[in-house]
């Protein structure tokens, strides 16, 4: 198994990667027709903005896992809003995102910001922490410890710059809540949304 960071010709696999690893919400968000394509190009201003801290798990040349650690999350997001907002636009205008409507797409932007409020408000405390994005492993090599090893790669790279490291999970994702506590998070708030109930989770680095 090897760790290394993200290339751009990983970011096809990526994708699909994460479409599988949260098609029960994204189905909630989409519907039945997920755009591959949308996560590809914001996977690509990820690794841009990111790059060391976008890892992922390859074996035999197939990506099998991967996560993103962000120094500064308020940061990212708004680099790639403002970044994004008028490629978008006219991807959704082109078909280049065909099966997704404007209307659709602008409700689940509008929905991700209400949540991020809700959730900044229960960690104002932490607002300047590092954050875990996001992270996945291909659902045939779960519970080998591969999730584990992406995240204690991720969190040497954002000690490098922070002393604490946030991150939202659903009440629900049992596994995910389980490797995040076995590796030292501890919770601190709770976000109803759409989708769910989310802890908020810290760590001290
Ligand atoms: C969360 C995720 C990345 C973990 O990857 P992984 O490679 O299986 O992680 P690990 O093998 O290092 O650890 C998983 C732990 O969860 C445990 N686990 C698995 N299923 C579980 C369950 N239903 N309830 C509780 N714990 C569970 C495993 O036993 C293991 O713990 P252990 O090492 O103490 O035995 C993977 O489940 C995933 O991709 N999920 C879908 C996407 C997702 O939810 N990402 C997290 C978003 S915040």
């Amino acid at each position: 198994m090897k760790y290394r960071t993200a290339m751009i010709s990983d970011l096809p696999e990526v994708a699909k990667l994460y479409v599988d690893g949260f098609k029960h919400q994204l189905h909630t968000i989409f519907g039945r027709h997920i755009p591959e394509k949308i996560f590809i190009d914001f996977l690509y201003r990820v690794r841009k903005l990111e790059k060391n801290g976008f890892i992922v798990a390859c074996e035999n040349g197939k990506i099998i896992g991967f996560t993103i650690m962000s120094v500064n999350p308020f940061k990212l997001y708004a680099k790639i809003f403002l970044l994004s907002f008028f490629p978008s636009v006219y991807s959704l205008i082109s078909g280049r995102y065909s099966g997704i409507c404007f209307h659709k797409a602008l409700k689940s932007f509008l929905d991700f910001v209400k949540f991020s409020q809700k959730s900044s408000f229960a960690d104002k405390k932490y607002k300047n922490a590092g954050q875990v994005i996001t992270m996945v492993v291909c659902e045939s090599m779960r519970g080998r410890g591969i999730g584990g090893n992406l995240l204690h790669r991720g969190l040497d790279y954002l000690k490098k710059s922070k002393n604490t490291v946030k991150l939202e999970v659903r009440q629900d994702n049992f596994p995910a809540v389980h490797l995040y506590k076995k590796n030292g998070f501890v919770e601190i708030g709770i976000v109803h949304s759409k989708v769910g109930c989310s802890l908020i989770m810290v760590k001290h680095l």
